[in-house]
């Protein structure tokens, strides 16, 4: 059996279409447009890279959006300002500080300093606890984690009562995603279990999965022979293994791998998630639809 091929790309292009559809409405109804400011310090180029691309697909949905690039020194004290700042301008519904944020500056105070209902990045503890709480309090889910719960609903699987099986544990994907899969409700209900780097026997507790999701960063850590068949495979591992010269553009980029062993296991698996084009071009469209979201809630739009 060869797996079904769940492509991140066309889903998130499907959601884009639906959220500009959303946007358009807004506009003529309320009078209102979602507002976005992404805040990049320095000039890592990796974080430039999403930054860009994260404003693009913002004009693309024609939001009102703002790149505010500070320089590496810029104070921490200037960088609470600047946030409080966007807090209190009745335009923009959702504020993102690009992380890694430079040393000197105390990455936990300044994602502390987002209004809650700005944040949609999802991180702020007043968001992971409405999360955990589940039902209306769940306002913004992390991106990452929220774009993988639309691909396993959109790829068919019944979630209600399915064995998930998280591989990994971390503040961005692994607890996150469990935590969505556990919460009573459509696309949820699941039975969820976390594994991590002391789990006594991973490949038993994968075996039972029918929804797998591995976000562990190291690459095919999970073999072909501990997939269920039949199964939905969602790989988060973005791992970088060398470089090769595109042919596209010519220029040298990564050549990336996830963190399963994909070409095994697409022969056992229902369906599967590539690397690239799998969860990762889920993410920025999650963060749209965060931000439409805010801008609804600020005025009130049902
Ligand atoms: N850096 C890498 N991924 C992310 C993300 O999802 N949000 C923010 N704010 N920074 C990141």
């Amino acid at each position: 059996m060869t797996a079904k091929i769940i492509s991140g790309k066309e889903v998130a292009q499907q959601i884009r279409e639906e959220l500009k559809k959303e946007v358009a409405e807004m506009k003529e109804k309320h009078g209102v447009v979602p507002g976005l400011v992404t805040i990049l310090v320095g000039e890592d180029p990796a974080s430039i890279s999403y930054v860009t691309a994260k404003q693009k697909t913002s004009h693309e949905l024609d939001f009102h959006s703002i790149q505010d690039n500070q320089p590496p020194d810029v104070s921490e004290e200037a960088l609470l300002q600047l946030i409080d700042k966007y807090n209190n301008d009745p335009q923009i519904h959702g504020i993102l500080v690009q992380l890694p944020l430079p040393k000197h500056i105390d990455e936990k105070k300044v994602l502390n300093a987002i209004d809650p209902d700005k944040d949609v990045d999802g991180f702020h503890p007043v968001n992971v606890g409405r999360l955990m709480i589940g039902g209306d309090e769940a306002k913004f889910l992390p991106c990452t984690p929220a774009g993988i719960q639309e691909l396993i609903v959109r790829a068919g699987f019944e979630t209600s009562g399915a064995e998930v099986v998280v591989v990994g544990r971390s503040n961005i994907v692994g607890k996150p995603i469990a935590n969505i899969m556990l919460q009573k409700a459509a696309g949820a209900n699941a039975t969820v279990t976390i594994v991590h780097t002391r789990t006594k026997d991973m490949a038993a507790h994968c075996k039972r999965a029918d929804i797998l999701v591995v976000a562990a960063g190291v690459p095919d850590l999970v073999k072909p022979e501990w997939i269920k068949p039949g199964s939905c495979v969602i790989d988060v591992g973005v791992n970088r293994v060398g470089e090769k010269i595109s042919e596209k553009t010519g220029k040298k980029i990564a050549i990336l791998k996830g963190d399963v062993n994909f070409e095994a296991a697409k022969e056992i698996a229902g369906a599967i998630t590539p690397v690239p084009g799998g969860v990762g071009p889920m993410t920025i469209t999650m963060l749209m639809k965060n931000t439409v979201k805010a801008a609804k809630f600020a005025n009130n739009i049902q």
